[in-house]
């Protein structure tokens, strides 16, 4: 098994056409996302794709860390240029979440938490950093992945151990981190492709397929305000539809779920 991160082996994996057409695997970069950010200003084309061995500075979700050690997991991220509306980007980051539960589930059972967590074993394996750069009249997009792949739960910080988690860990064995990246890709490029030939549709009802707490009681710690509901699924613009308790719809665009009866499903 390749042990460390090279463009042939993880096109080796890779069923592309446009996606990765130029792949750069670094040694070690504070952040995947900041880097390709960089790229983007300077003009790197559609498709451009970074991955790292580690992340000094890698970033999650609503100002938070993501932990990034050397070696044993993908850091991986894409540049999406295409012509996407502003609007859509929300739509852009769950059609990525839905790749990656495909790519996990290469290995074991998934689900996906929204906005665009994969969940194996109870325990969250992929998180999503979507970024936009307005450069000029169309934006560029930045997916920013990362999958823990063989970090076993020790190595994370204590106040995570209970709820993240890695393919390896939720199904034995050391794993091939070139094949999981090209895997990523292969199903990343599809998905997108699909989302602006097709439209948002079929994502949203794939995405409804894996949605760990459908149906369950929720609550959303959106910025300044906690709502608490229903899961009804995903509306077309890609928030999430809630029924509260006096019956009416809400509809959730940002903020943290916490799924309330009783879920094992992890954070
Ligand atoms: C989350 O909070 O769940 C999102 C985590 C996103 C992490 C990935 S790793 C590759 C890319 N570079 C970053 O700094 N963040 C994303």
């Amino acid at each position: 098994m390749a042990d460390r991160l090279s463009a042939a082996a993880i096109r080796a994996h890779a069923d592309v056409r446009w996606l990765g057409g130029r792949i750069e695997c670094l040694d070690s970069v504070d952040s995947t996302n900041t880097h390709l950010r960089q790229l983007a200003a300077e003009g790197a084309g559609d498709g451009t794709v970074v991955l790292a061995e580690e992340q000094t500075g890698g970033r999650g979700r609503l100002g938070r860390t993501w932990v990034s050690p050397r070696g044993r997991n993908v850091y991986l991220s894409a540049l999406l240029r295409g012509g996407v509306p502003v609007d859509r980007i929300p739509q852009i980051s769950l059609c990525a979440g839905l790749a990656a539960c495909e790519t996990v589930e290469e290995w074991c059972a998934a689900t996906l938490k929204w906005p665009n967590d994969v969940l194996a074993g109870g325990r969250k394996v992929v998180g999503i950093l979507c970024e936009a750069q307005v450069l000029d009249a169309a934006p560029a997009v930045i997916v920013g992945v990362g999958i823990n792949v063989n970090m076993r739960v020790e190595e994370f910080p204590a106040e995570l151990r209970d709820k993240a988690g890695s393919l390896a860990h939720a199904c034995g064995g050391e794993i091939d981190r070139c094949r999981v990246a090209g895997r990523l890709l292969s199903h990343l490029e599809r998905r997108y492709d699909e989302l602006r030939q097709v439209g948002f549709a079929a994502i949203a009802a794939e995405w409804t397929r894996r949605c760990g707490f459908l149906n369950r009681s929720i609550r959303v710690e959106e910025p300044g305000d906690i709502v608490e509901g229903e899961v009804l699924g995903l509306a077309a613009d890609g928030a999430l539809r809630l029924r509260r308790r006096d019956g009416s719809e809400y509809r959730v665009l940002a903020g943290d779920v916490t799924v309330l009866d009783g879920y094992a499903g992890g954070e």
